[in-house]
């Protein structure tokens, strides 16, 4: 008789729940009992290319779990906290993980006061990844983005571990704001205004190309008003929850439409989409870490698109947005190496 250990075992079952081993996934949220992990947890159960989900939070998960469940799909959803080894077992054999984990903002805050809680928090998570699960493809959620997703590189590298195409920023909420607010502007539907957002995730480093978009001829106030609500869109939302947290369902849907396009590149379909990756675009201006237009695929960010043409205002938002960037990420890396 063949005996197969429980993760061996685990992994055939959940192949097994799919037509093709090629579309089976084990996806760890790290943070799922949170504002965004419940709502991100119940979309990735109704994603089909998710066999195996994986649910870890200091308190709450195993309930989460138990509730999405019962969702009535093929695929498994276990719950862990961080007693017996939880998190050790959360990540074993995921493939993806997202990181939601982490404090939320109050009225009056920036994400860069949220620097001191959560960087260890995603400090000591990326360090059970780089064990547990080291070629997972890690999708940084939790802010403040420019910093959290070096503070992970800097983790990998220091275990060796390091591959900087399987890094991931969540930046995607800033890109469907984009097409939501443009669409508001115009009167049109929404999901036909694909607008490249680049740069980082907080104010002034988000950086929306409107001339890319299908209107280069807003312009003037409206144009201003615009790129403003773009960048500080997230206020909008912490202003109005009036200290209960910052955007949580908008959020879930913008993580959860990453990860399929990620779980869709590994079976061939081409993806493109900006994310905040470990990027060439400005290395020589000492900024690391950049968002544009990626190629994803089976290794994760194979192609790094530079940004395009730009108009002399959208040249002068880059160059503001470089400045903060590159001070962002320099704290992260910081924080690292001072804090391993
Ligand atoms: P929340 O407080 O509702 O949930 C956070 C969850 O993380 C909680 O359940 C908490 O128990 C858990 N947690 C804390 N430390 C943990 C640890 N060490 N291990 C596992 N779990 C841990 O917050 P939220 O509204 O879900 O927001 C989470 C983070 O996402 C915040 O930092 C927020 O700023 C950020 N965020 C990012 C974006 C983006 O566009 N990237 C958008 C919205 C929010
Ligand atoms: C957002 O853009 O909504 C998030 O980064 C949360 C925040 O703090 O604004």
């Amino acid at each position: 008789m063949v005996f197969l250990s429980r993760n061996v075992f685990a992994q055939v079952q959940r192949r097994a729940f799919s037509s093709t081993a090629a579309n089976a996934y084990k996806v760890a949220v790290l943070g799922a009992a949170g504002g965004i992990g419940q709502p991100l947890s119940l979309l990735l159960k109704l994603n089909n290319k998710v066999t195996d989900l994986s649910l870890y939070d200091l308190r709450g998960a195993p309930g989460v779990a138990a509730d999405v469940s019962h969702v009535p799909t093929n695929s498994t959803v276990t719950g862990y906290l961080p007693d017996n080894s939880g998190l050790e077992k959360a990540l074993t054999g995921a493939e993806v993980i997202l990181i939601p984990a982490g404090v939320p903002r109050k009225p009056g805050m920036t994400r860069d006061d949220l620097f001191n809680t959560n960087a260890s928090i995603v400090r000591d998570l990326a360090k059970a990844a780089a064990e547990y699960a080291p070629k997972a493809f890690i999708l940084v959620i939790a802010n403040p983005v420019n910093s959290t997703v070096p503070i992970v590189a800097e983790v990998y590298k220091s275990k060796g571990v390091y591959d900087p195409k399987r890094l991931f920023g969540v930046t995607t909420l800033d890109v469907l704001r984009a097409s939501r607010f443009i669409s508001e502007v115009k009167g049109t539907d929404p999901n036909d205004e694909p607008v490249t957002v680049v740069g980082g995730h907080s104010g002034v480093t988000i950086v929306p190309l409107l001339s890319q978009s299908n209107h280069p001829d807003i312009e003037g106030e409206t144009r201003d008003a615009l790129v403003h609500r773009i960048q500080f869109g997230g206020d909008e939302v912490v202003k109005a929850k009036d200290g209960a947290g910052s955007a949580t369902l908008s959020m879930a849907q913008a993580a959860a439409r990453f990860a399929n396009s990620l779980l869709s590149s590994f079976s061939g379909t081409t993806v493109t989409e900006p994310t905040f990756v470990d990027s060439p675009l400005f290395k020589d201006e000492g900024i690391e870490f950049f968002s544009s237009q990626v190629t994803l695929g089976p290794s994760g960010a194979e192609v790094i698109h530079p940004l395009g043409k730009l108009n002399e205002y959208e040249e002068k938002l880059i160059e503001a947005a470089k400045v903060d960037l590159k001070k962002n990420i320099a704290k992260g890396v910081k924080f690292v190496a001072e804090n391993p």
